[in-house]
């Protein structure tokens, strides 16, 4: 089963005498990385021990040498580390009374008091039995060999050590970015803080903070207060709690760029101040979603004054030295509705209201100049008319990024990482900023920053984020750190299943979280048959919901859909079964520029053709069985009612599924017709119902294709 994949990876004790064949997860891949002989062991089994930690600067030992961020970043470790080792583990980052520190970090300088693009991300991690020394340029830097180390921990032969080992480790791209959305839904304080704690784990930089949309502006202002009294529905962060967030993703070398969003998705703003909008009469925030109507108000100058109060005030909050203007959809409805602004334009002789964003974004540059900001926006940003110091972020497809690096701009892909798509995280990690095929030249590829991973919250609760973030995004945040050559499927699901363990361990709820959501939905009557569902099943793509999404039933954000996650593990599993009986077997050794990974292949994986065969055997009737109590689960459950197709097609799966086992297994052919009524059931269970799809409908596929092929 899936457990296979990950018990072996991290959790096994595999014998003292086996610590040389011991694995390693790391996530994401390191550069470089270079196995010994040996660890060095972080418990001894018998006795007290203390893991130490010693800081040096420019050679010269002392524990005083740490500057306070860096010293926090330590004692965080060694809590983590703690629970990793069993809690037995006596800690201290004042270095031993004698002799050597067990880990020795020596940071040449803490970093740039703004962390910028250039920042210094580097490390070298040098793990030895006699001790683990930590290199680095900066603060930054350390902080993600400290996340290295914590991934190197497991128990071997009774004892919990890390393995010898030498890592040279730097990002492939300066800009490695996440996106939240907290305009459509609001997401609390605490879900803020996982969420960076989760992105220090994946080695994220950037928090792109969606503060402002059309459903709610969500930053205070105090210049501007009804922003917030009047256009944030009460759900809004004081200036306190975005200084304490930024403070918060420092810590962690995440940089926070915010987002107002302009002239268009800005119905929030006009409703506070109608002045600043385009003629709209806005009543209230709006509560369902699409192409706004209302846009500010290009020809007015009193707008841009506003805009540079405004953008001041936050240049107070926000220091870094982006800032993000949005300047995304802008079909520039209500500015043609409006008189005034057609004679504007007429006046100027713009074509349409693209010129007119152009004109808007150009009175902005100066603003934001002003306010020591650059400015970076969606695609539609782009325009000739602009400097080539604004950042694109690529949204509508691959080939803007490109568009915009050939005409001289700098830009970041997020095209492909809209995790509302839900897409698997093999799509989203292979998916690929700067593609081995590129067709930049070198000076284009260079204005390549990186990527974002982008999570909007249209469909989105503080109970739902986490399971829609990760571990999927660990997959993305990968791509943007890792080698291009880095593109091992099996072995990037293996790490992932480990990693994500980890995410749970900082705080992120993606795992127990929708457990417990479907722990309400269904009661006492049947859990153990929901869940068996939610393991194979997971949400449509957003532009699927969205289509199906306009009735009450699922405004609440508490059905099945919101309790089953995107790329469940059931998927590689069962796919890396059918392999193993069907053929098709593939390895998960890293390709032959990955980091030397040799003894690192798990135990178990790729599973032997007759485990394959008993997992899928255990599956195909778990389904079979559990049938009745779904459909009774369905029927008696109001919330629950539009799963009962769901139901029935998993019990007849299940029987397709054995006898297609059974028919390849004893190289059998099936009976006449047979084939036919598979093919027919494998289409009419293609389907989106109650917006969750099945996940494993083309390993059922392979399998009857496999069965039919004994019939020939
Ligand atoms: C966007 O998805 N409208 C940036």
């Amino acid at each position: 089963m899936q457990w296979r994949f990950f018990g072996s990876v991290v959790l096994a004790c595999v014998g003292a005498a086996a610590a040389s064949a011991q694995q390693i997860a790391l996530m994401p891949m390191p550069a470089s990385a270079k196995r010994a002989d040996g660890s060095l062991t972080v418990t001894p089994v018998h006795g007290l021990s203390h893991f130490t930690v010693a800081f040096a600067r420019n050679g010269a030992p002392g524990a005083l040498t740490a500057d306070t961020r860096l010293l926090d970043a330590a004692h965080r470790m060694l809590v983590r580390l703690d629970r990793t080792c069993g809690g037995d583990v006596l800690r201290s980052v004042n270095g031993p009374a004698s002799g050597r520190a067990t880990l020795t970090i020596e940071v040449a300088r803490e970093g740039e008091a703004v962390q910028s693009l250039d920042e210094d991300e580097s490390y070298k991690l040098d793990v030895t039995p006699a001790g683990a020394q930590l290199t680095a340029a900066t603060d930054v830097g350390a902080m993600h060999g400290m996340e290295t180390l914590l991934q190197l921990a497991s128990h071997v032969g009774g004892a919990c050590v890390l393995p010898a080992i030498t890592i040279d480790d730097a990002p492939r791209f300066r800009w490695r970015g996440f996106m939240l959305d907290v305009s459509r839904h609001f997401e609390p304080l605490p879900v803020i803080k996982r969420t960076l704690d989760g992105m220090a784990v994946a080695k994220l930089n950037v928090f792109h903070w969606h503060l402002s949309d059309d459903q709610g502006f969500r930053a205070e202002s105090r210049r501007f207060p009804r922003l917030t009294s009047v256009g944030s529905g009460g759900l809004f962060y004081t200036q306190e709690q975005m200084r304490d967030i930024v403070a918060y993703a420092r810590a962690r070398g995440i940089r926070v760029v915010p987002e107002f969003d302009m002239p268009g998705h800005s119905t929030s703003w006009i409703l506070a101040y109608p002045e600043i909008g385009s003629g709209e009469d806005i009543r209230a925030l709006p509560t369902t979603f699409g192409i706004p109507v209302a846009e500010l108000d290009p020809p007015r100058e009193s707008t841009y004054k506003f805009l540079d109060g405004f953008i001041g005030e936050m240049s107070g909050i926000f220091p870094d030295a982006y800032f993000h203007i949005g300047g995304d959809e802008t079909p520039g409805t209500g500015w043609m509705a409006n008189s005034r602004i057609r004679a504007f334009m007429q006046r100027r002789g713009f074509a349409g209201p693209p010129e007119l964003q152009a004109y808007f974004n150009q009175r902005l540059l100066p603003i934001l100049e002003r306010h020591g900001k650059r400015m970076i926006g969606w695609d539609e940003i782009l325009n000739p008319a602009l400097p080539k110091d604004i950042v694109i972020q690529s949204w509508r497809g691959e080939e803007s990024l490109a568009a915009g690096a050939r005409q001289g701009y700098e830009g970041i892909l997020s095209a492909p990482y809209y995790l509302d798509a839900q897409k698997s995280s093999a799509q989203m990690f292979l998916a690929d900023p700067l593609p081995a095929d590129t067709k930049l030249d070198a000076g284009q590829q260079t204005l390549v920053l990186g990527g974002e991973v982008c999570m909007w919250a249209e469909q989105l609760d503080p109970e739902t984020v986490d399971s829609r973030v990760w571990p999927r995004t660990l997959a993305v945040a990968e791509r943007f750190w890792s080698p291009q050559s880095n593109r091992d499927l099996p072995y990037l699901y293996q790490r992932l299943r480990r990693a994500s363990l980890e995410l749970e361990d900082v705080g992120l709820l993606h795992i127990s979280g929708p457990q417990q959501l479907r722990r309400n939905l269904a009661g006492t009557l049947h859990p153990e048959a929901l869940e068996l569902l939610a393991s194979v099943t997971e949400p449509v793509s957003f532009s699927d919901r969205e289509e199906e999404q306009h009735t009450d039933a699922y405004n609440s954000l508490d059905r099945l859909v919101d309790a089953v996650v995107a790329d469940p593990p059931s998927r590689q599993a069962m796919a890396g079964d059918v392999d193993a009986v069907a053929g098709d077997v593939r390895l998960p050794a890293g390709g032959k520029d990955s980091p030397d990974t040799s003894g690192d292949v798990p135990e178990g994986f790729p599973p032997t053709r007759g485990e394959a065969i008993a997992d899928l055997e255990e599956r195909f009737f778990a389904w079979q069985r559990n049938a009745p109590a779904l459909l009774q689960l369905a029927r008696e459950t109001p919330r629950l009612n539009d799963i009962e197709p769901l139901a029935v097609e998993l019990g007849e799966l299940g029987a397709v599924g054995a006898q297609a086992l059974t028919f390849v297994d004893t190289r059998t052919a099936p009976p006449p017709g047979w084939a036919e009524r598979a093919d027919a059931l494998l289409t009419r269970s293609a389907h989106n119902t109650a917006l969750v799809r099945f996940t494993f409908l083309p390993s059922i596929e392979k399998l009857v294709l496999a069965a039919e092929a004994r019939g020939r």
